[in-house]
């Protein structure tokens, strides 16, 4: 009877939750129609299935994948056509409350289109998909609805934020039972395989991963490699796990065999700190750069005082130090609507907003020895040289330490909230994981 009762609920519950975000694409078509006065609005899905997934609008208005498909909006009548191929008939799933018709009546739908907005950044899948150079000829006024879309996908709706934090808990759950695995005798790839098979059991996918140890660690980007990993290592874990089209990105550091040495407890206490002077920053109306300056500012002090720097305001110093940027957006890519935001003059955050917060330091064996390359013109040979002498020895310390810490946060009207709040990332939580 239990058991009756327990399927009956999680009947109701996944019919409850496939209607939700039903829901929400439903409503993504509405808002977006509401924006446009006039004219009519196509957006192509990928003519292939790319590995990336399908077109991230596409997948925003509708929640599903169907290569070779063409959305047609039209505000006047409210109505909503999919153009599919045959091919792409079986994608469309049952529930689909769009109209479908054959891709070639999309001819006829066109004659009586005088206004059109377009992904303008999509014209080439629109030539694949329909065939045709000259599809839109007879079309008086193009426009593109890009920026109407990335305004749209930039504020995260609730229904958003309930998926991009299940795919966080998702990645907490694959990050806890690599973090176990990361022992003396395990390579980088025996790690990834725990997270890989977190992912298939619960039938999801990574969007992005690095399990990179030691010197590994010390490289900004990396996925994972045969190296093993050996005790009195760091291993920088950066993961993002797909759910319903939305994906975390996380990033944590772990030791190896779950406990610090003296030296990368003192780093990881910098990005730590600064991490969250990051994350308190993160408010409505702040701009993009003044938080980006105050972990700068943070990361710079900690250096300083660690006796790895000898101006904490030497603009090449934190250069040489600082190799990444901290926060991007996330949502139906790992680097969400990246560009568009980049693009703004002001770059704002605001109110439904998530952005990652991830500053991290690296110190890889050769950084030292010579100007890096990003540092060429920056500083003269002379007072490189004259930099090194003075920190190299400390610097020699925290060779192969590698530290990244990043969570994800959602801008809120009062403050923000850090939806990756319950990934450990103290030092004594993090130790205590394998103990
Ligand atoms: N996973 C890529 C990043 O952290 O931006
Ligand atoms: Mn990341
Ligand atoms: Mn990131």
């Amino acid at each position: 009877m239990k058991k009756i009762s327990l399927l009956l609920l999680f009947i109701a519950l996944s019919i409850f939750s496939s209607k939700a975000s039903d829901d929400l694409y439903t409503l993504n078509r509405q808002k977006l129609m509401q924006s446009i006065n006039d004219g009519i609005i196509l957006i192509p899905a990928t003519k292939d299935l790319n590995s990336w997934g399908s077109d991230k609008n596409f997948l925003y208005l509708t929640g599903f994948n169907a290569p070779g498909a063409i959305l047609a909006l039209n505000p006047n009548d409210e109505k909503e056509i999919l153009f599919i191929s045959e091919n792409a008939k079986n994608d469309i799933p049952v529930n689909c409350s769009i109209e479908t018709q054959p891709l070639n009546n999309i001819n006829e739908f066109l004659k009586k289109c005088s206004k059109l907005y377009i992904p303008i950044n999509r014209m080439q899948e629109f030539t694949e998909i329909l065939g045709n150079n000259n599809i839109f000829r007879s079309i008086n006024y193009i426009s593109n609805i890009n920026p109407i879309i990335y305004n749209m996908r930039l504020l995260k709706s609730n229904e958003e934020v309930v998926l991009i934090e299940k795919a966080i808990n998702l990645t907490g759950i694959a990050l806890n039972e690599a973090f176990k695995q990361s022992k003396t005798g395990n390579r980088e790839v025996d790690i990834y395989a725990q997270i890989e098979y977190q992912a298939i059991k619960h039938g999801v996918k990574t969007s992005f991963y690095q399990i990179a140890s030691g010197p590994n660690s010390t490289n900004v980007h990396f996925d994972y490699t045969e190296r093993l990993v050996k005790a009195k290592e760091t291993i920088v874990f950066d993961l993002g796990i797909f759910y319903k089209n939305y994906t975390s990105d996380i990033s944590r550091t772990f030791p190896v065999d779950g406990k610090f040495t003296k030296e990368q407890k003192l780093i990881y206490n910098v990005v730590l700190k600064a991490q969250k002077v990051g994350i308190s920053k993160m408010l409505t109306n702040a701009t993009h750069d003044y938080v980006e300056k105050k972990v700068k500012d943070e990361l710079a002090k900690g250096l300083y005082e660690l006796g790895l720097m000898t101006d904490s305001t030497s603009n090449w110093q934190r250069e040489f130090y600082i190799q990444h940027g901290f926060s991007h957006g996330i949502g139906l890519d790992v680097h969400d609507i990246y560009y568009y935001f980049k693009s703004l003059p002001e770059r704002k955050y605001a109110t439904g907003m998530v952005y990652t917060m991830e500053p991290g330091l690296y110190f890889p064996e050769d950084m030292i020895k010579s100007i890096p390359e990003r540092l060429k013109g920056k500083v003269s040979e002379e007072e490189f040289k004259q930099f090194a002498r003075k920190v190299g020895e400390i610097y020699k310390k925290y060779i192969n330490i590698g530290v990244r810490i990043e969570d994800d946060i959602l801008i809120t009207e009062n403050g923000n909230r850090n939806l990756s709040e319950s990934i450990p990332k103290e030092i004594e939580d993090i130790e205590k994981i394998i103990r």
